[in-house]
């Protein structure tokens, strides 16, 4: 397993890092290699393109990043060539976090000039935006917020849902929330207050009575209490700045693997929910997702593990390559980091939708590894 190398950016052929049953990781510029064979075989094919690119810090990551209008117009690029790879009824979804300007407490808006750049490039639509918000994330940025505390802790990233078409493949039955306590109440009630509500709406009779399964979920994704709990107690093991949603030690057997195996890992990992929360609203099992910034293959990795192909492209061959460990780990403990518990439990929490956000309670659990060993013999 090659040791950090830097990004390679070199304009080569895309190479192979992993390949497995539903799908394979490249190691390359992604801006050359969808424009080139290998990856052109997945032309019009690409259901949903799930990705969280460099984010246009002004502190560099480890990783690297551009900075002003260099950044935007290289995010821009990669509008038409993306869309390229997707299906007639196909969905881009981008999520960036917040910068600051350099020196000051002021925010930059280089996130949303680049999503309004790329938006523009392809003539896409932007079909929603979603905010999610990571109320354990530790207070930053820490000179505005904790030293001149003249500024409150950034805790949320935006999501950006774009698509050619205004109607593109969407079921928000695939991602009901479970009942709050007060609607679960109504429900057995049966009865409650009709007439003109002063946003005047119009209840009637019957109108929220109709037991649909769960909650349609807001376009603001936060964790469970839960979640929230194991991010606060594991961040004293994390490295790194940025606290994501359920990217705890104990829900990941890959990050434990990574830390007593001396691994450095990604520094933004993307919460495992959240990927999931778009894999199910906007694919179904069969089809194909891709990650054009793939880091430690979250995407590839949930879209595994809820029956759908996938492809991804990483720049950095160490981060490619040891993001395979997700999957190998997964086979070995058989412990499924979108619940964080054992298989046994998993089935149950499926449906009691914890931990991590947002709680879904319809989809149906994808195969455990202890399973699917079982199965093998
Ligand atoms: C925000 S991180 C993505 C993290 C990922 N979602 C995860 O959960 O691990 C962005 C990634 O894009 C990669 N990257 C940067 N420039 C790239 C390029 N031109 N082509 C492919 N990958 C690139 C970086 O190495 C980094 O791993």
């Amino acid at each position: 397993m090659p040791t950090k190398s830097p990004i390679n950016t070199s304009g080569q052929p895309a190479t192979i890092a992993y390949k497995r049953p539903r799908g394979t990781l490249y190691v390359g510029d992604s801006l050359h290699a969808l424009a080139h064979a290998p990856l052109t075989k997945y032309r019009g094919k690409v259901q949903l393109v799930f990705t969280s690119p460099p984010f246009p810090l002004n502190r560099k990551k480890k990783y690297g990043n551009l900075q002003g209008e260099e950044y935007v117009e290289w995010l821009a690029a990669y509008a038409p060539r993306l869309t390229e790879y997707l299906t007639s009824d196909g969905s881009i979804v981008i999520e960036v976090g917040n910068g600051w300007d350099a020196g000051q407490p002021t925010v930059s808006t280089l996130a949303i000039e680049a999503l309004l750049a790329f938006k523009k490039k392809a003539g896409l639509h932007l079909c929603q935006e979603f905010i999610c918000f990571n109320p354990a994330r530790l207070p930053s940025p820490a000179q505005w917020v904790t030293v001149e505390r003249c500024r409150v802790k950034d805790a949320f990233t935006r999501v950006w849902w774009m698509s050619p078409t205004p109607r593109p493949k969407a079921d928000n039955g695939r991602i009901l929330t479970e009942y709050s306590g007060a609607m679960r109440k109504l429900l057995e009630r049966g009865t409650y207050n009709p007439g003109t509500r002063p946003s005047e709406h119009q209840i009637g009779e019957t109108s929220f009575l109709a037991d649909n399964g769960g909650a349609i979920p807001p376009n603001v994704l936060m964790p469970s209490a839960s979640a929230i709990l194991q991010e606060i107690l594991a961040a004293g093991n994390e490295t790194t700045d940025v606290l994501s949603i359920a990217n705890t030690s104990t829900a990941d057997p890959y990050q434990r693997y990574c830390r007593e195996n001396d691994i450095p890992q990604h520094p933004a990992r993307m919460p495992m929910k959240l990927v999931q929360f778009f894999v199910d609203f906007l694919t179904e099992p069969g089809d194909l997702v891709l990650d054009p910034f793939a880091g430690s293959n979250s995407t590839g990795f949930v879209a595994d593990l809820r029956d759908r192909r996938w492809v991804g492209i990483e720049a950095d061959e160490h981060y490619a390559y040891t993001s395979e460990e997700r999957f190998k780990q997964y086979e070995l403990t058989g412990v499924n980091p979108l619940f964080g518990e054992s298989p046994r439990s998993a089935a149950k929490n499926e449906t009691a939708g914890r931990p991590g956000m947002p709680v879904v309670v319809r989809s149906r659990p994808a195969e455990s590894g202890a399973s699917r060993r079982a199965r093998r013999g």
